[in-house]
């Protein structure tokens, strides 16, 4: 088992990883908390599976909110009734959420509990391996509006996260090759060790500890920018034209980890087209080894013009992550005129 602390400016929040930590969260929660009330938020999918596993392990009464699963219910909505819950259970300030579940539940349920009283003590016990590695660590989180995705939220560190990497037996393939894009994400812009572990054909046996090389990138990275005013940005090689590839295809033909697979090799090839190295193909075998894709399934002109939209966007020129060598990120301004040539002549 691993732990590691990330010292916000506010929060410390302590970071248990390995196969078996769920079945400590009683002991890790008497730790860190005193509450009289837990309350754990989860899905539809995962309740079944998980729910009662964990409240079994406390002896105090635990009350709990299902969602249905799903992005689409990430929502002002959802929140609403979280808070009608929490009320209704009679939570305090000192009392404790638990967020149980996916990004999407991770996202919501620490909304909530940034909010609910102006702030009442979350953990995190994130059971995909995108959430593991990536969203319940960090702070950020919040809602969809109906005029774009996390559009409402909030920085609001979770004191305690329980990362089970066991819990990821249950994961359907499909959603655990989508964070496999995420885990590739860090060992190219941090750590090439990450990606030799992830290449190995039995690499599952390896999952304890390449999720621990990836918390600990996210770690040290927010530790330096919790509020992403700078180096955070690293975190999103892949995410630039992976969004705009989401967005083109309307965010319901590619998912995340897919659309993010296809923008570090296209990042790959814009760093080629600017000089650097080329690293596209080696970062494409790491993707198809575990069934990611890697090309455009869409025009360039369609990208370019989802990438206008880009919040990175500056008035003549979007910051794109490049990487180079493999295991170090850069921030590259590229002027609009140049990506327009660059895009249409890959
Ligand atoms: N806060 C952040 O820093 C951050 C970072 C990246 C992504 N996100 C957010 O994360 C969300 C995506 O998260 P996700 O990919 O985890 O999706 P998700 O939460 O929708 O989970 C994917 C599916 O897997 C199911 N599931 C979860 N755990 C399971 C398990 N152990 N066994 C079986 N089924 C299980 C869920 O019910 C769901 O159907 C997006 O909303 C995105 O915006 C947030």
């Amino acid at each position: 088992m691993y732990h590691l602390s990330l010292q916000g400016a506010a929060t410390l929040s302590d970071i248990y990883i390995g196969a078996g930590v769920f079945e400590q969260a009683a002991k890790r929660v008497a730790e860190k908390f005193k509450p009289t009330r837990i309350h754990v938020v989860t899905d539809s999918n995962v309740a079944p599976l998980y729910l009662d596993r964990l409240c079994a392990e406390f002896s105090l009464n635990i009350t709990t909110t299902v969602l249905p699963a799903g992005e689409q219910y990430k929502t002002l909505d959802t929140v609403a009734g979280i808070y009608a819950d929490l009320s209704a259970a009679g939570l305090t300030r000192s009392d404790l959420v638990i967020a149980l579940g996916g990004g999407v539940v991770g996202d919501i349920t620490g909304f909530a509990a940034a909010t609910y009283l102006r702030g009442i003590s979350l953990c995190q016990i994130p059971t995909t391996l995108l959430a593991q590695v990536d969203s319940s660590v960090g702070g950020k989180t919040g809602v969809d509006l109906p005029q774009g995705k996390n559009l409402v939220g909030a920085f609001y560190q979770p004191e305690l996260v329980l990362i089970d990497t066991d819990i990821l037996s249950t994961l359907p393939r499909r959603i655990f090759c989508d964070g496999m894009a995420e885990v590739i994400k860090y060992g190219c812009i941090s750590n090439p060790a990450i990606l030799e572990l992830t290449a190995q054909p039995d690499f599952r046996g390896n999952l304890e500890q390449i999720v621990y090389e990836c918390v600990r990138i996210k770690r040290d990275v927010v530790q330096q920018d919790e509020r992403d005013t700078g180096l955070r940005m690293i975190l999103n090689f892949g995410h630039t034209i992976g969004h705009a590839a989401e967005k083109a295809g309307h965010f319901t033909e590619l998912s995340h980890g897919q659309a993010v697979a296809i923008g570090m090799v296209q990042a790959a090839k814009l760093g080629a087209a600017l000089g650097e190295a080329d690293l596209s193909g080696q970062i494409a075998s790491l993707c198809q080894a575990h069934d990611l894709p890697t090309e455009l399934p869409y025009p360039a002109e369609d990208i370019y013009a989802a990438l206008l939209r880009d919040k990175k966007r500056t008035a003549d020129a979007i910051n794109f992550i490049l990487v180079h060598p493999l295991g170090k990120a850069v921030i590259h301004k590229i002027p609009l005129e140049q990506l327009h040539q660059l895009l249409a002549a890959q």
